[in-house]
Order: C-alpha cells, then structure tokens, then sequence
C-alpha cells in the first residue's frame, strides 16, 4: 500500500534563505509538524540564530552558514548536518535574489547582475542538492523543494533574467527528478506575488494592480508558500518533477 500521508516527526530539513520573508515561514511550517530544521543563513547569523532558537514542534533546530554561491561552504554546512542530525530528508531552496529592471531597459540589467541572479536562483540550488545528496539518498523518501515562481512561465516579474532563471530552476527540477528517483523526490513550488518585506518597497499602484488581478482577491501570505512546502513533504508522496503553484489564481486573469 503506497504510503499516503507521511510524518515529519524525527526527520531533518535544511532551507537555504532560511531566515528571508518566505523562508522563515516555510521553517516554522516545518518545525510545527514535527521536524529539526537547519536554517540556512547567506550575510547575518543574527536572524537565522534567532529563528532558529523561535521555532516550535519536537525538533532540534540550528543554524547553519549556507551561502548557496560558494560550493566549499555547501559542503561544510553538509558536513555539519552529518555531524549534527547524520541524515537530511527534505531540502527547500529558497534562497534567492533579484532587482527591479524595467524589462525594456536592457542597459540597466548589467552583467553582474545577471551573473549574481544566475549564480544565486539556479547553480545555487544545484549546487546545494550536490552537498546533500549523499545524505538525502540515505533515507527512504527525501524531497528536495525549489521555490520557485510564477515569473517563470508567466515572463513578467522583476526582471528579464530573474524569470528566466527561475524558468531555468523549473528545468532543473525535472531533470533532478529524473535523475535522482526514485529515493529524492524533487519539485518546485510557484509563488505569484507574496507579501514579504521584499515586495514592500514596491510602487503602491502596481501592487494593487496586482491585487486587483488576483482571482482569490489578495496577495499570499508567506504561510501560503510554509502550507504548500508541507504539503509536498507529507501528502503529496506520489509527485516529482512537476511545478505546483501557489498564486491565487493570478495568471488566469
Ligand atoms: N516575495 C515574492 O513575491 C516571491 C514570489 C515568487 C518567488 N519568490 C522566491 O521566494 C524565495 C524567497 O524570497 P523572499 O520573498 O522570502 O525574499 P527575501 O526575504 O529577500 O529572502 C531571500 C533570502 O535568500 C537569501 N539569499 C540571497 N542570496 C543568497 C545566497 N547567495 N546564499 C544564500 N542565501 C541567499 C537572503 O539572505 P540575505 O538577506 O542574507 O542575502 C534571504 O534570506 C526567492 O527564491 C524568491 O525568488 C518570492
């Protein structure tokens, strides 16, 4: 009998931007059904210590230095799960960065930029699969989640290259699916528009522009993104390489 709805009690999940608008969320979702969460930091341990030391559930929760662009950091941090936990079941990478660039300004979307939107959304979550394969393999069943984006099919987001990059991650997704199966489970989770400190600099009249064009009538809540992570982990056992989104319904309008 297929295995239809799995505990989290007892399992270990790393989250890379463990500690950003969605991540934290994503982290206590976790830790409330049970699980010890490793919260990935990039600049500041401050947040993520404190996250950590907040979180609730049964699990022991840390932090953990995982800087997603530097592979040798990867790897200490793996180590120091493996040390810590010796075992890693999910893996959510939710670390990721852009910059608003009007789409038709193409000067000011400049190379560094791109190689820093490159090198954060899409060989920073291979890269962490990469340190935490072997640990993932050593369970019955790991997941790995990337957060992904609505940018990525709709093309309109921050800018050009942060929808191609997550277009690239959902690419990443299903290839890693295939690759890894059948004991690491691999998905992407599609957010439209969240309401995170990221999107609160934002021109007023384009967020309610964007509210205005949400089916379900308002922005998500990062606990929307934290409800679908867990849902990946515990009841959607049977689903791999595929992209779910979480958007309100937004593209449809
Ligand atoms: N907010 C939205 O509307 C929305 C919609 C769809 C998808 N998403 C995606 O959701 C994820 C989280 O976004 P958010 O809204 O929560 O933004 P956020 O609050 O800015 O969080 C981003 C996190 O990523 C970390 N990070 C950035 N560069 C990193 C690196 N090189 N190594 C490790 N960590 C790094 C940041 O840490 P530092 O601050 O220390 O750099 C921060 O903790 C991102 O992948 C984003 O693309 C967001």
């Amino acid at each position: 009998m297929p295995q239809v709805c799995a505990s989290l009690a007892d399992t270990v999940a790393v989250v890379t931007g463990g500690a950003g608008g969605i991540g934290a969320a994503i982290c206590r979702g976790l830790a409330d059904e049970g699980a010890s969460v490793v919260v990935g930091y990039h600049r500041s341990p401050a947040p993520a210590e404190a996250l950590a030391a907040a979180l609730g559930g049964r699990g022991r929760h840390c932090a953990v230095s995982a800087p997603v662009t530097d592979s040798a950091a990867l790897a200490r941090m793996a180590r120091t799960v493996a040390d810590t936990y010796g075992r890693c079941d999910v893996l959510v990478n939710c670390a990721g960065t852009t910059r608003f660039v009007p789409h038709h300004d193409l000067d000011a979307l400049d190379d560094t930029l791109i190689d820093d939107i490159l090198s954060t959304n899409v060989r920073g979550p291979f890269a962490a699969v990469r340190a935490l394969r072997p640990l993932l393999a050593q369970g019955a069943g790991a997941l790995v989640v990337n957060i992904s984006s609505i940018a990525a099919t709709t093309g309109m987001g921050s800018n050009v290259m942060y929808c191609a990059s997550k277009a690239a991650l959902d690419s990443l997704t299903k290839s890693l699916a295939r690759a890894l199966a059948p004991g690491i489970r691999v998905l992407s989770i599609a957010p439209g528009l969240v309401d995170t400190p990221f999107i609160a600099g934002l021109d007023p009249a384009w967020r309610d522009e964007q509210l205005a064009r949400s089916p379900l009538g308002r922005l998500a809540h990062p606990a929307d993104i934290a409800a679908a992570v867990v849902a990946a982990c515990a009841t959607l056992t049977f689903s791999t390489g595929t992209v779910i989104a979480v958007d309100g319904g937004r593209p449809l309008v």
